[in-house]
């Protein structure tokens, strides 16, 4: 018993006394003030050209919507149904409240007094290449702040699919309309 008191006895003031020595080593925290370096700051600055791991963004078309810095005219990967199913989705999301729903940028925040941004159906937006779009959301325009914090690349393309499709909405004609829908449409339009 006596053996087993001294054993128990042993350890908890060895583990003790190591715990001691950890919590006074001398070491830098996190936004606290070192005396070490010149500049007085425990974080050292990031040296220049940093790149952290996982954000290298080499793909320059991907991550800038431009091709030899001129705004793309293509998308970086096939634009699928499930992708302007998904463009749909996060525009409705993120743009909507000041965009509206079909783009004539009449959302809810814009009636409370937002400057109200001009409509995609005019002739200067239709006119632009998918990686304008891409280059608004990732950097702002004008009184518009940028997404790129809020919004991945992939979706900031899929957005702007999407409002490639809101466009064609807004300036289609029977034309357009497959045959077979078309009756459809007709008989609608007769009622
Ligand atoms: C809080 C309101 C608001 C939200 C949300 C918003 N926008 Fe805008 N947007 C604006 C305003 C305001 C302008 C006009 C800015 C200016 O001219 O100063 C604008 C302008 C634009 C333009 C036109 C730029 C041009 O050349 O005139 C595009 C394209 C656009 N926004 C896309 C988007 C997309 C895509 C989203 C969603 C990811 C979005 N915006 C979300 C307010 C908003």
């Amino acid at each position: 018993m006596r053996a087993l008191f001294l054993t128990v006895f042993a350890c908890a003031f060895a583990a003790a006394g190591c715990r001691q020595d950890m919590h006074d080593q001398p070491k830098l925290r996190g936004m606290r003030g070192s005396a070490f370096f010149a500049d007085g700051r425990g974080v050292r600055p990031i040296v220049p050209g940093t790149v952290a791991r996982g954000h290298l963004n080499e793909d320059e078309l991907l991550h800038t919507g431009k091709v030899d810095g001129k705004l793309a005219d293509v998308f970086p990967f096939e634009i699928t149904r499930s992708d302007l199913e998904r463009g749909k989705e996060r525009y409705e999301i993120y743009c909507t409240p000041c965009h509206d729903r079909t783009g004539t940028g009449n959302g809810m925040i814009v009636q409370r007094g937002m400057k109200r941004p001009p409509s995609y159906h005019i002739q200067r937006l239709r006119d632009q290449p998918p990686g304008y779009f891409f280059d608004v959301m990732t950097n702002g325009f004008g009184a518009m702040y940028d997404y790129s914090d809020r919004i991945k690349p992939e979706d900031r393309w899929r957005i702007a699919a999407y409002i490639r499709v809101l466009q064609l909405s807004q300036n289609g004609t029977l034309a357009d309309v497959p045959p077979a829908e078309r009756t459809v449409l007709e008989k609608e339009q007769a009622q």
